[in-house]
């Protein structure tokens, strides 16, 4: 395996900037408590497998799971591009170890149990993506695990332009506004994967891939990948989504999946 890449690609500069002037995730519903416990929760459930002391997270914005996901013994380091992300992950939680730096590129020679990034990889083309997955294999030693969360899958890439999966109905305006917002460069939504991609990358390095659906967004999935298989629990198959599925809200009442998603976006 060739050793670690440490450059920064345009689309890694062309996401800093679009993201430079955001105050928040831009995932609507994460304001709400429920939203990000049920949000935490799905992905508690695919690290449940093993014990998690040290946590890398690439992409954490301002830190909205910080608190949902990690215990106050978990040596925990975030990093994310966004300076102004960081300034209110640290404002929140001063004694977290936060760095501003690149995330494809990034690799500081420790090694971790799980790197994690959630709703991040769609900004990851596919160069960035072997030049993270290339970095974090070194980080990750034999025994620990990537996890790459809520990555938008390739084949309703058009029905999320249309509308489908949004709050109101499907429309060509719909369709027409997601076409000239990429068209821009004021799409959020940058780069759509299949899942037997992410499997035939993963190989490449040597890992194996578990992939999962996303119950909170059903336009996106999951991918558990390690160097050992590992028994990935509560899972939803990949191509049966089911509004049936229920999820923990804050309140311990249980809201069914399909609820949520008239919320996002
Ligand atoms: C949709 S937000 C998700 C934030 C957080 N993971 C969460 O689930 O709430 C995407 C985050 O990834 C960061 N990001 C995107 N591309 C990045 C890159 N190449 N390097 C570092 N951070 C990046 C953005 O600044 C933003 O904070």
């Amino acid at each position: 395996m060739k050793g670690p890449r440490r450059s920064y690609s345009s689309t890694a500069e062309r996401f800093r900037v679009f993201w430079s002037d955001k105050e928040t995730n831009l995932l609507q519903g994460d304001n709400d408590d429920g939203f990000r416990r049920a949000r935490a929760n799905e992905m508690r459930e695919l690290f449940s497998f093993q014990s998690v002391d040290k946590v890398l997270e690439i992409g954490c914005g301002d830190g909205t799971l910080f608190s949902y996901l990690w215990g106050p013994r978990t040596d925990y380091k975030g990093i994310d591009f966004s300076p102004q992300f960081i300034e209110k992950f640290r404002a929140k939680y001063p004694a977290a170890k936060l760095e501003c730096k690149e995330g494809a590129s990034y690799q500081d020679g420790n090694l971790y149990d799980l790197i994690f990034l959630d709703g991040v990889l769609q900004h990851f083309d596919r160069g960035m993506l072997e030049q993270h997955l290339r970095n974090a294999c070194f980080m990750m030693g034999d025994g620990g695990c990537l996890i790459w969360g809520s990555i938008p899958r390739r084949c309703l890439r058009m029905q999320y332009d249309l509308g489908r999966f949004g709050a109101t109905k499907p429309s060509l305006v719909c369709l027409a506004k997601s076409w000239l917002a990429r068209l821009l460069g004021r799409d959020a939504m940058g780069y759509w994967y299949e899942p037997a991609e992410i499997e035939t990358l993963a190989r490449k390095y040597g890992l194996r891939t578990k992939i999962v659906a996303s119950s909170m967004f059903p336009y996106r999935f999951h991918a558990v990948l390690s160097k050992t298989a590992k028994p990935v629990g509560a899972t939803v198959p990949i191509h049966g989504f089911s509004a049936e599925i229920k999820l923990k809200a804050g309140n311990g009442q249980s809201i069914p999946a399909a609820a949520w998603k008239s919320r996002l976006r």
